[in-house]
């Protein structure tokens, strides 16, 4: 059975070492949306460092060669994609938003007004919004209200969390990405994203953190009582192991990378003192072996800076012994042997790795990895706008009228988040 194109929706996660595209299907309703993968393109590139385009050419290219990827297996064709966005260059705050109510009892309009309110404020001349989440409503000054419509009162206010992106790093990702022939269909913060292929609802509600160890940086976010509540980008990340290794072995980059896929580990009192691997060498240097535990020593001492890091920063937010849930690991780092150890002892919370596969169907299983958490993400983000707006995924147009009504439900995410 071939897919309607209003229910098809493709995602492109731009990241500092590779760049993924999915093609999915929307599956389900708006209470229980999922998606159905049909295709996947993964091109290695170096055009995007820590979500900021370097070279656009090759950026281009990668952006072309995994999106033709992702459409020859699935067989069909698509026009616009969600993109995947996180950085330094991004930032997040509360802002505080009241009106007077002015009917019987507050209506669509009064939500959509007090949530206006509370985003119109100045982000500087360089800086867009990118999201705006409605985080609580008080009526007449009582707090904790998730859905504040048909009840009465005088006074709304609401608490909305505004995530904002400097401009122009959103117009070199969206130039590259038509440049490439395709339209940006909305971007989307990562970790939101991230959160909904491998969170679950009690999570979101105890509390959790999800650390996604990338190549270029490592992204911090923070769930509480249901919602996001902060997220913040380190600089140090997967490229400083690399670097490590490096200088520590005396192996290439290239070198460095593959040794670390095939025998690292990030707790060093789990690798046994026999281990024992080939080094590669050059003419000169003559055959070497090394030790996996000097290996494991030198990433285990860089992984634990990074998540001391990430630790310090869950303090500055403010949520520092308030997750329960503990800490859900991400990216290409989560797939270290030994990761989850180091995280639970740093953290002294409960740790586990986040791997997608909730609400996933079709070629799931190509997606089942930490790596690969923000492009399923931003497929389910997808597949909830066209599920929750009964409108078009990458193939179809609505009409201006439908893009009217359903401008609030596009523009506020309280629905899901
Ligand atoms: N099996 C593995 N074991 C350990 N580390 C790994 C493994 N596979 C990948 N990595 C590391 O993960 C990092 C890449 O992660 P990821 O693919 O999440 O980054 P990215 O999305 O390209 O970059 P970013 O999100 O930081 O812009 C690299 O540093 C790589 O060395
Ligand atoms: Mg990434």
């Amino acid at each position: 059975m071939s897919a309607q194109p209003q229910r098809l929706i493709a995602a492109l996660d731009l990241g500092s070492t590779k760049i993924v595209a999915l093609i999915a299907e929307v599956t389900g309703d708006a209470r229980d949306a999922g998606a159905r993968i049909l295709g996947v393109g993964v091109e290695r590139s170096a055009g995007i460092r820590r979500g900021v385009v370097r070279d656009i050419e090759e950026t281009t290219r990668a952006i072309d060669k995994a999106m033709k990827s992702a459409q020859r297996m699935a067989g069909v064709e698509v026009g616009s994609t969600y993109c995947g966005i996180a950085g330094e260059h991004v930032a997040g705050r509360s802002s505080h938003g009241m009106v007077s109510v002015t009917g019987d009892e507050i209506r669509t309009s009064d939500v959509a007004r007090v949530n206006d309110m509370a985003s119109n404020i100045s982000f500087g001349r360089d800086h867009e919004l990118l999201h705006a989440i409605p985080q609580d409503y008080l009526i007449d000054q009582q707090g904790g209200i998730n859905e504040p419509i048909g009840m009465t009162g005088t006074r709304l206010e609401a608490e909305v969390y505004l995530v904002t992106v400097l401009s122009s790093v959103l117009q070199n990702l969206r130039k590259c990405v038509e440049r490439a022939g395709y339209h940006v269909q909305e971007f989307v913060l990562e970790p939101l994203a991230a959160s909904l292929a491998v969170l679950t609802p009690d999570e979101i509600e105890l509390g959790c953190s999800i650390v996604e160890l990338g190549g270029g940086s490592t992204n911090v976010s923070i769930f509480h009582n249901g919602k996001i509540r902060h997220t913040g980008s380190l600089l140090c990340a997967g490229g400083h192991v690399t670097a490590d290794i490096v200088h520590g072995l005396q192996v290439t980059q290239l070198d460095a990378e593959r040794l670390k896929e095939r025998f690292g580990a990030g707790f060093e009192p789990l690798v046994p003192e026999s281990d024992v691997f080939e080094l590669p060498s050059t003419p000169g240097q003559g055959a070497r072996n090394a030790q996996r535990r000097v290996l494991a020593h030198i990433m285990h001492m860089r992984l634990q800076e990074v998540l001391e890091y990430a630790l310090d920063e869950i303090t500055r937010a403010g949520y520092h012994q308030r997750l329960p849930a503990g800490v859900i690991l991400t990216g290409g780092g989560a797939l270290t042997p030994g990761i989850v150890e180091l995280a639970r002892e740093v953290f002294a919370m409960p740790a586990r790795c986040g791997i997608p596969g909730q609400r996933l169907r079709g070629l799931a299983d190509s997606v089942e990895s930490p790596r690969m958490a923000v492009p399923a993400g931003l497929v389910l983000y997808g597949a909830r706008q066209v599920a929750t707006s009964g409108g078009s995924g990458t193939g179809g147009r609505k009409s201006p009228a439908v893009e009217k009504v359903l401008a609030p439900v596009k523009r506020w995410l309280q629905d899901f988040f």
